[in-house]
């Protein structure tokens, strides 16, 4: 068996607690063990990324598929030390945003299409929550795009979606114009450890066939809690002075805990105030 097909079916099983069959004839076995295998890094060696290396990760990025044509997504990169530390003091508990030798925004810029639509003397009806979704998927789609860039040439990265617990002032800290926010920030470094495999859900939770399987997701999320507690098991309890120390404490139990708190209930408005209708 080859290193990839190899590669491919230990990773998810890891992932998902399934066997798959990979035929070793099919071509690009290479990409598929390194997306099968792909995991999140949030600790770099002291080494910097080459501006020039930088630069055509995010061409790759840019080159992603865009809704329409439009492309509504824009990256911006933090060079200047002083932002940075701005940023990175705004998000204490990720000391990773201050360690990674670069720091990446990924902006919804749904404000180039009304410009194009006033340069061309056109009417502009779709000033509503399309404008807004069209933009965030688009940014979504050249996130990932970086990622798959990123590690296909052995880099690390973290998005960082915490930089909305502040977007108001992140924004102003890069000088957003209006109709332009930031979906999310990105950790890249030269990886200092090789990370883990982050088990998922099963595939019987979260892919279906012809019509939606609602399925029992009672027993699906208990048995996946079991499964990924086996194989990485949560360090710390969230919360603990609310809701006490947890015998059992898996994912469900985690992010139940997590949700529990209001979390960026500001943000529609600060959407709303850079100037996207969100009716
Ligand atoms: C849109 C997005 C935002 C994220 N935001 C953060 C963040 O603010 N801080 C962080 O440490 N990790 C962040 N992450 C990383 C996730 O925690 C990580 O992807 C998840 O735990 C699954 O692990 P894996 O990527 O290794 O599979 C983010 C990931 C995505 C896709």
């Amino acid at each position: 068996m080859s290193e990839a097909v190899q590669t491919i079916r230990n990773a998810l099983f890891e992932r998902f607690g399934e066997r798959f069959d990979v035929d070793p004839a099919l071509p690009g076995l290479d990409e598929l063990a390194r997306m099968a295998a792909r995991r999140v890094h949030r600790r770099y060696l002291a080494r910097d990324v080459a501006p020039d290396l930088l630069r055509l990760l995010c061409a790759c990025a840019l080159s992603a598929p865009s809704k329409s044509d439009l492309q509504q997504a824009d990256i911006l990169i933090v060079r200047e030390n002083e932002r940075r530390v701005a940023i990175a003091d705004l998000l204490s508990g990720m000391p990773w945003v201050r360690e990674a030798p670069v720091f990446l925004v990924f902006l919804a810029d749904g404000r180039r299409v009304p410009k194009i639509s006033q340069m061309r003397g056109k009417p502009f009806p779709n000033d509503h929550l399309d404008l807004f979704f069209n933009a965030t998927v688009d940014t979504a789609i050249v996130l990932a795009t970086f990622l798959r860039a990123a590690d296909a040439v052995g880099l690390g990265c973290c998005p960082i979606s915490v930089i909305r617990d502040h977007a108001r002032a992140v924004s102003e800290l890069l000088d957003l114009p209006e109709k332009v926010v930031p979906v999310a920030g990105m950790c890249v470094g030269w990886p200092a450890d090789e990370g883990g495999i982050s088990p998922r859900l099963s595939l019987a939770t979260t892919l279906h066939e012809d019509r939606f399987a609602a399925g029992d997701l009672t027993a699906e999320i208990d048995a996946y809690d079991r499964r990924r507690a086996a194989l990485r098991p949560y360090r710390n309890q969230r919360d603990v002075a609310r809701f006490g120390r947890a015998e059992f404490y898996g994912w469900s139990e985690d992010k139940a805990r997590q949700y529990a708190a209001p979390l960026r209930a500001d943000f529609g408005a600060f959407v709303r105030a850079q100037g996207f209708r969100l009716d």
